[in-house]
């Protein structure tokens, strides 16, 4: 596993990494001693990156995630908030701030958070530099090491970056939403703002496993966010109409290198962007964790591939998503 530089906040972490929102809720169940099998299988592969979010099964992903921080050495952390109230901008006050970060702290057994980051806040919250002055207060307080933001848009992103201090975006990329790497990827890299990938497989579209005939689970949001009904529909199958994707993972299964899977074609095809720090697949099993994990080891893919995804990405899937996100 190699390890990539986080941005601006010193630390390197493997350029797979984790996602922890299935093991806090949403995705179906996932029992407490899976989860922590799941954790530790995903560290033994050699991640070192573990994302989380204190609205993740209410703190569940942030407490499984501090039982791993106290079983291994090494791991890096990054959790979010700004989701326990409404998303409005007089919500992200100094005093939210600090009882969301206490909760956290607590969650994780931790003094100092390696990095927080807004999770996915209003577009006019980015137009509130008091905002960001605040979260440079609670790095001189001692309560975080680093801050970033996770956005919906890429032109959230770009004016994120602006602020001088913001180490790290989060931002959804894959193979069926490619216009982060168009502008957003050279301006983050030129700042040296870290890039941490989620949704790389397109809420396990990107797998190819599944079919017409699949269902979901009525707690899991491929059931319940289809059309947005809970949270921004792009979250949900990065927000390609489900039978769409279905049809283009058809055509990117002749590109699997032998002995790999389409996941893993997937994962790869992320760590062809140098600007990427790290790529968080999330996971159910340690199957799935160590699966992710070994992308890594995958060959480069060669021009006919990257040529490949870019045209089924421009012909089938960049009229649903191109423009709205
Ligand atoms: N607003 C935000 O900041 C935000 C939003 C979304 C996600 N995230 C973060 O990003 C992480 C990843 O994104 P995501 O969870 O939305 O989507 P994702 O990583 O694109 O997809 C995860 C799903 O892919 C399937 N999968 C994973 N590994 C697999 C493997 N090796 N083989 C076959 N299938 C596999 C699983 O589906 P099955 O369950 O069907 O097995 C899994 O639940 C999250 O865990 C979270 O940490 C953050």
């Amino acid at each position: 596993m190699q390890s990539r530089p986080l941005g601006s906040t010193g630390r390197e972490v493997s350029e797979i990494g984790f996602g922890a929102w299935q093991i806090g809720a949403d995705w179906g169940d996932v029992e407490e001693d899976a989860a922590m099998a799941t954790l530790h299988a995903a560290a033994d592969a050699g991640v070192t990156f573990f994302d989380t979010a204190d609205v993740y099964g209410d703190g569940r992903s942030e407490r499984l995630v501090g039982r791993l921080l106290r079983e291994r050495e090494g791991i890096t952390v990054a959790t979010k908030m700004g989701r326990r109230l409404d998303q409005t901008v007089e919500n992200y006050s100094p005093e939210h701030f600090r009882a969301w970060n206490d909760r956290s702290r607590e969650n994780l057994g931790v003094e100092t958070l390696d990095l927080v980051q807004l999770h996915c806040p209003p577009t006019d919250l980015y137009y509130r530099p008091e905002v960001f002055e605040d979260l440079e207060a609670m790095v001189e307080e001692g309560r975080i090491a680093a801050y970033g933001v996770s956005v919906e848009r890429v032109e959230e992103a770009l004016k994120a970056i602006e602020y001088p201090n913001v180490a790290t975006v989060q931002i959804i990329f894959n193979a069926f939403r490619q216009r982060p790497a168009e502008l957003f990827f050279a301006e983050a890299a030129r700042r040296e703002v870290g890039i941490i990938v989620r949704v790389p497989l397109a809420s396990g579209l990107l797998s190819g496993k599944y079919t017409r005939e699949t269902a979901f689970a009525a707690d899991d949001h491929r059931n319940y966010n289809r059309q947005g009904e809970a949270f921004d529909v792009g979250e949900t199958f990065a927000g390609v109409p489900f039978e769409v994707g279905l049809d283009a993972v058809e055509e990117l299964r002749a590109l699997v290198p032998e002995g790999a899977t389409l996941a893993q074609l997937a994962l790869r095809w992320i760590l062809m962007h140098d600007a990427v720090s790290t790529v968080i697949p999330g996971a159910r099993s340690p199957e799935q964790a160590l699966g992710n994990a070994e992308a890594a080891a995958l060959p480069a893919l060669d021009d006919d591939a990257m040529a490949r995804i870019a045209a089924v990405y421009a012909e089938r899937i960049a009229p649903h998503v191109r423009q709205r996100w």
